[in-house]
C-alpha cells in the first residue's frame, strides 16, 4: 500500500503539542532497535536474552508513518537511538525518509560510535543527518572494555569520521560509575577540548532493572562538578546553545573544555523543562524514561489505523505525560534501557 495517499498535511504552523503540566512537548527519541554490539553494565543486564524478535520490530514504512504524524503534532526535534542504531541495516534510508518529512527540523543519532560509525558517518551526513552524540565512558582501553565489552579505539577512529563528515554537531556522553571509571572525569574532559567537543557527564540512572547496579555505582555529578571545580573555572552557558537536552553546560577555564551535566536524580528540577517522548524498537510510545506508562501504536499501526487515531492516540500519551520520573521511588523498569531507548 502506498503511504502517499494518507499523510497528514504538514502542519508547519502548528501548535506544538503540550503536556498537562504546561511543557512543549516537541522532541521525539526513537528507539529503531534493541540490539547492541556492545554490554554495557549499566544498559544491558548480564546475560540478556530479550531480544525482541524482528517482526516485532517497526519497519522503515512505520517509522516513516509516525515521523509524520508527530511532525504534524508539532514535533520539530528527532533523535535516533537504540540499542545502537547502526546496527540496523536501514539506518541510512530511515535517516533519508526523515530528513524529507516536512516538520522534521533537528536531526540527530546518538551512538557507541564503535565499529559502525566510521563507514556510515558520510552517508549519514549526506542523507540529511545533523548532529551526531557519542558514548564515551573512559580513554583507557581496559577500563572501556570493562563497561562495555567493546574496544576504545574503534570509538576514537568513529569519533574522527564524525568530525570529518561535516555534522553540525557532534557531542560526547560520559557515565560515571563508583570504583570503575570515576576517575576518568579528566582525561575525558582534556580529550574533549582537544577535539573542541563538548562533553555531558550523565548521572547513572536505574534503567536497568534493580541487579544491585545502579546505587553501588552512583556517582552524583554534583561530585564531578565539584572536582572540576578545583582545577578549573566553570563559566555557565545558556542551555540554549548546545541542544534539546536536559544538560546544564559551562565553559571550563583555561582548558577551553565545554561541559554538559546531566543530572537526572540529583536535580530536583530535572523534570520540569522535559520536552521529549520515546518511541521503542516496537512501537510503544513512552512518554517518561522513568515512569511504565506506554501507548501500542504498533498494535495501531497494523490494524491500519487511520491518521486521526493514530494522532488522537500520541496526544493522548503526551497529554499523560506523568509531572517527573520514579528515579527516587524505587522505579524498576520492566524492561531494561537497551529495550527502551536511551
Ligand atoms: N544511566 C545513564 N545513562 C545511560 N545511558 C544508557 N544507560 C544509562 C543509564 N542507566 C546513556 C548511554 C548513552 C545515552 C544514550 O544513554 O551512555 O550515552
Ligand atoms: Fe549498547 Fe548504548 Fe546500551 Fe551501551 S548504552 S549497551 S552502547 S545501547
Amino acid at each position: 500500500m502506498s503511504e502517499t495517499h494518507c499523510l497528514p498535511p504538514p502542519l508547519r504552523s502548528a501548535a506544538p503539542a503540550a503536556d498537562g503540566f504546561g511543557r512543549t512537548v516537541d522532541y521525539l527519541r526513537l528507539s529503531i532497535t534493541d540490539r547492541c554490539n556492545e554490554r554495557c553494565l549499566y544498559c544491558m543486564p548480564a546475560g540478556y536474552r530479550g531480544w525482541a524478535q524482528r517482526p516485532d520490530h517497526l519497519t522503515t514504512v512505520e517509522v516513516l508513518h509516525l515521523v509524520r504524524v508527530a511532525a504534524g503534532l508539532g514535533f520539530r526535534k528527532f533523535r535516533l537511538t537504540g540499542g545502537e542504531p547502526l546496527v540496523r541495516a536501514d539506518v541510512v534510508e530511515l535517516v533519508r525518509g526523515m530528513a524529507a518529512i516536512p516538520g522534521v527540523q533537528a536531526l540527530g543519532l546518538s551512538t557507541n560510535g564503535t565499529t559502525r560509525l566510521a563507514p556510515l558517518a558520510r552517508p549519514l551526513r549526506a542523507a540529511g543527518l545533523r548532529t551526531v552524540n557519542i558514548s564515551l565512558d573512559a580513554l583507557e582501553p581496559g577500563l572501556y572494555r570493562r563497561i562495555t565489552g567493546g574496544e576504545v579505539a574503534t570509538v576514537l577512529a568513529g569519533i574522527r569520521a564524525a568530525l570529518s563528515a561535516g555534522f553540525e554537531r557532534v557531542k560526547l556522553n560520559a557515565v560515571l560509575l563508583r570504583g570503575l571509571n570515576e576517575g576518568e572525569w579528566w582525561p575525558l574532559v582534556r580529550f574533549a577540548a582537544e577535539h573542541g567537543l563538548p562533553l555531558r557527564f550523565i548521572e547513572l540512572m536505574p534503567v536497568s532493572r534493580a541487579d544491585g547496579w545502579n546505587a553501588a555505582h552512583f556517582v552524583p555529578v554534583t561530585e564531578v562538578m565539584a572536582r572540576l571545580a578545583e582545577r578549573e573555572r566553570l563559566i555557565p552557558l545558556p542551555d540554549s546553545r548546545l541542544g534539546h537536552g536536559p544538560a546544564r553546560y559551562y565553559r571550563l577555564e583555561p582548558s577551553g573544555a565545554v561541559v554538559g551535566f546531566i543530572g537526572a536524580l540529583t536535580n530536583r528540577h530535572f523534570c520540569e523543562t522535559c520536552n521529549r517522548v520515546r518511541l521503542t524498537a516496537d512501537g510503544r510510545l513512552r512518554p517518561c524514561l522513568g515512569n511504565h506508562g506506554e501507548v501500542d501504536l504498533r498494535q495501531a499501526l497494523r490494524r491500519q489505523a487511520g491518521e486521526a487515531e493514530l494522532a488522537a492516540l500520541w496526544r493522548q500519551a503526551v497529554a499523560h505525560k506523568p509531572e517527573g520520573h520514579l528515579f527516587r521511588d524505587g522505579y524498576t523498569p520492566c524492561r531494561p534501557m537497551v529495550a527502551v531507548g536511551g
